[in-house]
């Protein structure tokens, strides 16, 4: 059984009749790299959203499951735990809080919680190693460990945070919504290798992204296509370049009559 499994997942904004998510199938496991690709408005944060356990959405059928584990009975801190990680489409900033003191944190909370639910703090100097091997892939400068968490922080140098904070926690499922937008060439080319360094056989990623340069860097196993809340195709590689020419609207209205 693939490690992820989503099965005719349906999902309303909370407390209304709002159905965005109208029935998603999705399969992938650890070791693939899958892209999400849909027009504005089409649900793919929504879908990255629910996946993570947002309160402000409620899945009103179908189920998903991760290492044969069903995520939707679980709060968004224990799925964190679980192995799951997004990287947000808009981060929020923590004034107050520095980047070292804030991953340190999350870091530690994923550490907290072994059979005897006893805090298990990881040390500070082996915390400061690898926050500094981290940053180093990623070139960012030293001395943004100690800024507030995205505050002021450039949109590029948010989505490199974003990417510094996966190196860190490790995850087993990382969904990073549209972690290429708003980056330059360079920036681009230095967050897709972080993000190749980090992916092996343990580790599933799921981008969702308009664009199809990071996926000529970080190459995608399979892309799917998402319009108004359903996968609409699925496919290889080469569906990214099938639709820089057809477009979205072509390939909904191709499926439709087929
Ligand atoms: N809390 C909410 N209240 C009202 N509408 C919402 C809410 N959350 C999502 N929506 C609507 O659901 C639809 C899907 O939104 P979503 O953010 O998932 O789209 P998207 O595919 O990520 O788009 P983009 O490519 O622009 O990021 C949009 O029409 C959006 O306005
Ligand atoms: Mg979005």
């Amino acid at each position: 059984m693939p490690d992820l499994v989503i099965r005719n997942l349906h999902a309303n904004i909370t407390d209304t009749d709002t159905e965005i998510l109208k029935g998603i199938d999705l399969e992938m496991s650890k070791g693939e790299i899958h892209a999400i690709m849909g027009p504005n408005g089409s649900g793919k944060s929504t879908l990255s959203h629910v996946l993570m356990g947002h309160p402000g959405y409620e899945v009103t059928e179908g189920e998903v499951m991760f290492e044969g584990v069903n995520l939707l009975d679980m709060a968004a801190d224990e799925r964190s735990r679980a192995g799951l990680f997004l990287s947000f489409q808009y981060p929020f900033a923590v004034p107050g809080v520095t980047v070292a003191n804030f991953i340190r944190m999350a870091v530690n909370a994923h550490r907290k919680g072994g059979p005897d639910g006893a805090d298990n703090p990881v040390r500070i100097p082996e915390f400061r190693k690898q926050l500094m091997e981290a940053m180093e892939m990623l070139e960012i400068d030293k001395s943004m460990a100690s800024r507030s968490l995205n505050d002021g922080f450039s949109g590029g140098e948010k989505k490199r945070f974003e990417i510094l904070q996966m190196a860190m926690l490790k995850p087993r499922l990382a969904i990073l919504d549209e972690t290429d937008s708003g980056l330059d060439i360079d920036a681009l080319r230095i967050v897709s290798g972080g993000i190749n360094a980090l992916m092996g056989p343990d580790m599933g990623t799921l981008i969702i992204t308009h664009y199809q340069r990071i996926l000529d860097y970080v190459q995608p196993d399979r892309i799917h296509v998402l319009v108004d809340g359903r996968i609409v195709r699925s496919g290889g590689a080469e569906l990214a370049k099938e639709l820089e020419t057809t477009g979205y609207a072509e390939m909904a209205n191709k499926e439709a009559v087929s």
